[in-house]
């Protein structure tokens, strides 16, 4: 069975670990029963470079037919002051495609515990998993208006969008724990008190799960102080940006996060949570985990190719616990030779 893999490697680093990770798909994938057929398309500072936009049309089109969606990242200096930039190209993407949920698995790996600046006794199993609602709030809400004097955005949300995360919660919370942490700012904000109110109904349609409540800031200290606390974390779109880059102190780098975000109408993309790092873009110095645990989040989660994704997982931390390390923990090693590394263990 043939599956078609739309490519976005997009800016920056971006092509350089998608690079990686396709390489080290196909030969995890080598004997399977399902083929991915690799399509590449232009997005981001790519796009607006080759056709004027962020997000081609047919780049768009590709998208809506594909079985899954492989991002690197995009963004960069050079297209900060563009008309449409390529940070609009992707909040278009994920509206157009309706990707509401975004999962951010955060875990620390017994490999990079002595890496990280936290200390071993507070991070030592670490797992929990940040669920960002993605198409709505202060992303999207309108009016918006950016003047000389004056500037503001709108963070808006309803009762259907925040119930649909909810329940997305509740529902991976019941494979894990059973506990769901709501984190908002409902001592402030219009839009917390009705994201705590309808978490509150949501809760009582699932019986078995317990529901807490946790302000923003206080969710963004605990997060270091006690990071094996938190199991599921839901919270809006803005929070979740920022608290899911916070949560990578605890691994020691944003280069092993990954990412999946998913539909009602079933198609899914599959990116890191870091951007396009262009301060070591081109140097051959990324590290490319987080692309490559986006990809085995695509096996398992679109394609239920579960043995295979244990396999690419398992080979990333077995390279990390011998110490072949890329720059940003500590190490020399270089984006090809950790993909070499890798691809030498999946043999
Ligand atoms: P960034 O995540 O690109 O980089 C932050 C820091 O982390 C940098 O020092 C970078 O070198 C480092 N880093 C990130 N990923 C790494 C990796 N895989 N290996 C090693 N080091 C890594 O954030 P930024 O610098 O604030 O943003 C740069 C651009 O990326 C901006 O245009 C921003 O809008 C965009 N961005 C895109 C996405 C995305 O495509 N989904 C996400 C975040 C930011
Ligand atoms: C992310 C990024 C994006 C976001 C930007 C690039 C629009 O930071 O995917 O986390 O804020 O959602
Ligand atoms: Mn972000």
């Amino acid at each position: 069975m043939k599956k078609k893999i739309v490519v976005l490697s997009g800016d920056g680093i971006g092509p350089e670990i998608m690079e990686s990770s396709i390489a080290i798909l196909k030969k995890a994938l080598a004997h399977a029963t399902i083929e991915l057929a690799f399509e590449e398309y232009l997005f981001g500072g790519a796009g607006i470079d080759a056709t004027g936009s962020p997000l081609p049309e047919t780049t768009s089109a590709a998208c809506k037919q594909a079985d899954a969606i492989l991002l690197g990242a995009i963004g960069g200096p050079q297209w900060n002051n563009v008309a449409n930039t390529p940070e609009q190209g992707l909040l278009k993407l994920r509206k157009e495609l309706g990707l509401y949920v975004n999962v951010r698995p955060v875990s620390v790996p017994d490999a990079l515990i002595h890496l990280s600046p936290v200390k071993e006794e507070i991070i030592k199993g670490t797992d929990f998993i940040v669920v960002r609602e993605l198409t709505s709030g202060i992303y999207f809400g309108e009016p918006r208006h950016l003047g000389e004097e004056e500037a503001f955005d709108t963070n808006r949300y309803n009762v259907k969008e925040i119930r649909r995360i909810m329940c997305k919660a509740f529902e991976i919370a019941q494979r894990r724990s059973k506990r769901v942490l709501s984190v908002d700012k409902a001592n402030v904000l219009a839009t917390s008190k009705l994201w705590r109110k309808t978490a509150e109904e949501v809760a009582n349609e699932f019986p078995d799960c317990t529901l807490e409540h946790q302000y923003v800031d206080s969710a963004a200290m605990r997060i270091v102080q006690e990071p094996t606390a938190f199991d599921v974390i839901v919270t809006e779109n803005l929070f979740g940006d920022i608290l899911s880059d916070e949560a990578s102190i605890l691994p020691g780098t944003l280069g092993v996060l990954s990412s999946a975000s998913h539909s009602e109408s079933g198609i899914s993309l599959y990116e890191p949570i870091h951007g396009s790092a262009p301060d070591i873009a081109g140097k051959n110095s990324a590290n490319p985990v987080s692309m490559i645990l986006s990809a085995s989040l695509m096996l398992r989660q679109s394609f239920d190719l579960n043995d295979e994704a244990d396999r690419i997982e398992d080979a990333c931390h077995k390279v990390m616990e011998e110490g072949i390390l890329t720059k940003d923990l500590g190490g020399t090693t270089t984006t090809t030779e950790f993909t070499s590394a890798i691809l030498e263990k999946l043999s």
